[in-house]
């Protein structure tokens, strides 16, 4: 099976949808077919105007203009994707439990099983899956078992392959990635699924920087590699209140960590904290599967990223209400950039919706705006947290599709993401519509504090004592 000429992906989200994009673009000579069951999302990636795609990823709509109806589709029609393919990638979402055992921790499983079952059901020869998601360790042994036990007699080999795209530069992560890691079965079989998969890659990834493993190796690879990435934000975040206390300045601090060759400059940006899809849920896993084993103090140490990134948020929160003479009611307080981080529409997790929540507590009036999020997301977002009925969401909070709107008459402006647009604005122009004192609260030490407070604004940048 080692000439790999169909490939099928089941789920067309942030990292099916540009993951199989760039195989369709670099494997001419494959069929690349990406499923999901939701219409609407399948429809959209569908939508003659690539602009349309659900996924905003910069350079993403232009290969899927080059590469759709070539060798690259989108359909909703599951199983005749799974028949057809000689490898399937499970590419399904699994946020972390919000019920029973587990629940706030473990990773629900749910969709990840369905498809085994699908597979099995559908599948009529020997296929290889490739766990794409990210995954507790351990969960190729449940998918194996599945479909040894329900399948047709088919074979299959289960291999993992995570993923390492950030969002925001998921095309050029896969373009050039610093790695590929691939985990099979040390039996000929698995090596030979293992070697399937690398033989797709050397497509365009140089043979070194394929990186083959046993599968549970490469299940917690993932999950720590983003445990220390978090890991690393947290630990400059949980310097900026120092700064803020002594006068230290972060950015000057993160610079002069970040060259030391041993630590590294990158992913020391201080923030009003971490979010997206992968960063808290993998370290609940981690945590989680840590307590399972009884590793009570690996367990501990790893929370706490979580619980100093659960700080970072409620401060900036606490911050804007304190510096805003203690009460936020009935204040417009706006809100620029909504997105986990820059260059993407995703919000998952994204500290803007905490930090949201903890002012409309506060009864603070909020105008959001984001270059690339609509206004049902924000609510969606806001609603998901139930801590209040949606219409009370509703009235607390107006999207706003034009910045300066968004700015005018408010008492202050947080930023929330650090989207290269902010610092071109007319920065004049906001003050002079703004209440005054006009307040900056710069969660992403984005804008030029200096210049703002030449015009006028009262500026608070985390990290700094200004
Ligand atoms: C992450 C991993 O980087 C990627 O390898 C994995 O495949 C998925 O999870 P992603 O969540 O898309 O990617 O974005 P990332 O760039 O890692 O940022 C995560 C969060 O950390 C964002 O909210 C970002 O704003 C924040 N961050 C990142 C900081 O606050 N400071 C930094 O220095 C870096
Ligand atoms: P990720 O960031 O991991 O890509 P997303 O939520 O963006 O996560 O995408 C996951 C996609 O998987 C969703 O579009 C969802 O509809 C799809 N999905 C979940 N379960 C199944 C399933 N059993 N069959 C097909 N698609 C599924």
């Amino acid at each position: 099976m080692n000439n790999i000429t169909k490939i099928c992906c089941i789920g067309a989200g942030y990292v099916g949808g540009p993951t199989m994009a760039v195989i369709a673009k670099k494997c001419p000579h494959i069929k690349v077919t990406v499923v999901d069951l939701n219409e609407q999302r399948i429809a959209a990636w569908n939508d003659p105007d690539v602009s349309n795609i659900p996924v905003y990823e910069p350079g993403l709509s232009e290969v899927v203009a080059e590469a759709r109806g070539r060798n690259l589709f989108f359909s909703t029609d599951v199983e005749s994707a799974i028949d057809e393919a000689e490898m399937i990638f499970i590419s399904v979402n699994t946020p972390t439990k919000t019920y029973g055992a587990g629940k706030g921790q473990a990773a629900d499983l749910k969709w990840i099983e369905l498809c085994a079952r699908q597979i099995a059901r559908v599948a009529k020869d020997n296929k290889i899956i490739v766990e794409k998601s990210t995954l507790p360790v351990r969960t190729a042994s449940a998918i194996k078992d599945i479909l040894q036990h329900t399948g047709n007699g088919s074979q299959f080999q289960i291999l993992s392959n995570p993923e390492f795209l950030a969002e925001g530069t998921a095309m050029e992560d896969l373009d050039a990635p610093d790695r590929v890691l691939i985990g099979g079965d040390s039996t000929a079989e698995g090596q030979n699924a293992v070697q399937a998969l690398v033989d797709v890659y050397a497509n365009w990834i140089p043979r070194e920087r394929i990186l083959t493993t046993n599968v549970w190796s490469s299940e917690l690879s993932k999950l720590t590699a983003n445990a220390f990435l978090a890991q690393r934000v947290s630990s400059i975040n949980s310097l900026t209140e120092l700064c803020e206390k002594t006068e230290a300045n972060i950015s000057e601090v993160a610079k002069a960590i970040g060259t030391d060759s041993r630590i590294g400059p990158k992913f020391l940006k201080a923030s009003v904290g971490f979010g997206g899809s992968c960063f808290q849920k993998d370290i609940l896993n981690l945590v989680y599967i840590a307590k399972s084993y009884g590793l009570d103090e690996v367990a501990d140490y790893w929370e706490q990223v979580i619980i100093m990134n659960d700080h970072q948020k409620r401060r900036f929160a606490n911050r804007i209400i304190k510096n805003l003479y203690n009460t936020v009611n009935g204040k417009k307080i706006t809100f620029l950039g909504w997105a986990f981080k820059k260059d993407t529409n995703d919000t998952r997790e994204a500290a803007s919706i905490y930090v949201a929540d903890h002012l409309l507590h506060e009864q603070a009036d909020i105008a959001v705006f984001d270059p690339k999020v609509q206004a049902p997301q924000v609510y969606a977002d806001l609603d998901y947290l139930r801590t209040r009925e949606p219409a009370e969401n509703k009235s607390g909070v107006t999207v706003v599709t034009d910045p300066y709107e968004a700015c005018k008459g408010a008492h202050a402006i947080a930023i929330l993401t650090e989207w290269d647009e902010f610092k071109g604005y007319d920065w004049q122009k906001i003050y002079d519509s703004m209440l005054k004192p006009a307040k900056v609260f710069d969660g992403r030490n984005l804008l030029d504090a200096a210049k703002l407070q030449e015009i006028g604004f009262q500026v608070w940048s985390i990290g700094s004592s200004i």
